[in-house]
């Protein structure tokens, strides 16, 4: 009897370590597309004419544009701050923690750690967003940034909390929800 109720406990737990895996990696190929994809509508953007475009084109498209990756894939698809840009992002309380939890998990490889939370109904996947190189002309240090940059975020985003970052640092979150 109690070689059974181990095995039963063995079998379900190895079920729910597969389950979160496989959440896991389909939140991973998620959002690494939303990356390549938000990437290139940048990148098209300042092609076009650098900051004074792009960062009008993010403050019409990014948000939508986020929303219709994950409507797509049959997600809920976010990306959330503790310093954001546009206050839509912002986080929720509970959201706060979680964020906390993975800004104080960091690596040492300076990696940030995905996270899971799941509930009766969903399954929600975070997946750490880190500042590269081509981020700091728009989230960078003021000092460092061109002043036709600066000037064209404070009228678009008066309340701007999303400056004073360098590479490495953690920017924001993917919150990947799935609905069981
Ligand atoms: C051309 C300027 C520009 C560049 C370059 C840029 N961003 Fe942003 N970023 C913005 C703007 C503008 C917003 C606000 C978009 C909105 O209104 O929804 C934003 C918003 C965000 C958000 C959503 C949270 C928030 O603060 O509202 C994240 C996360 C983010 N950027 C990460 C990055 C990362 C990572 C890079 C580099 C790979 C990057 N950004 C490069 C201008 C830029």
């Amino acid at each position: 009897m109690k070689v059974w109720s181990f095995v039963f406990c063995l079998a379900i737990t190895l079920y729910c370590k597969t389950e979160k895996l496989e959440y896991e990696e389909r939140a991973l190929q998620i959002t690494r597309e939303a990356k390549t994809n938000l990437s290139k509508k940048l990148m098209e953007a300042m092609k076009e004419g650098g900051t004074k475009k792009a960062i009008p084109f993010c403050h019409e498209n990014a948000l939508t544009f986020t929303e219709s990756l994950g409507k797509k894939a049959n997600v809920e698809l976010k990306r959330i701050s503790n310093r954001p840009r546009n206050p839509k992002n912002a986080l929720t309380k509970e959201e706060k923690e979680i964020f906390s939890l993975v800004q104080n998990a960091k690596g040492k490889d300076g990696v940030f750690p995905n996270h899971l939370v799941s509930s009766d109904r969903a399954v929600t996947v975070f997946v750490p967003i880190t500042i590269q190189g081509q981020c700091v002309q728009c989230h960078g240090k003021p000092e460092g940034m061109e002043k036709e940059t600066k000037e064209i975020l404070k009228t678009l985003y008066p309340n701007d909390l999303a400056l004073g970052y360098e590479v490495g640092d953690l920017r924001g979150l993917f919150a990947v929800t799935f609905k069981k």
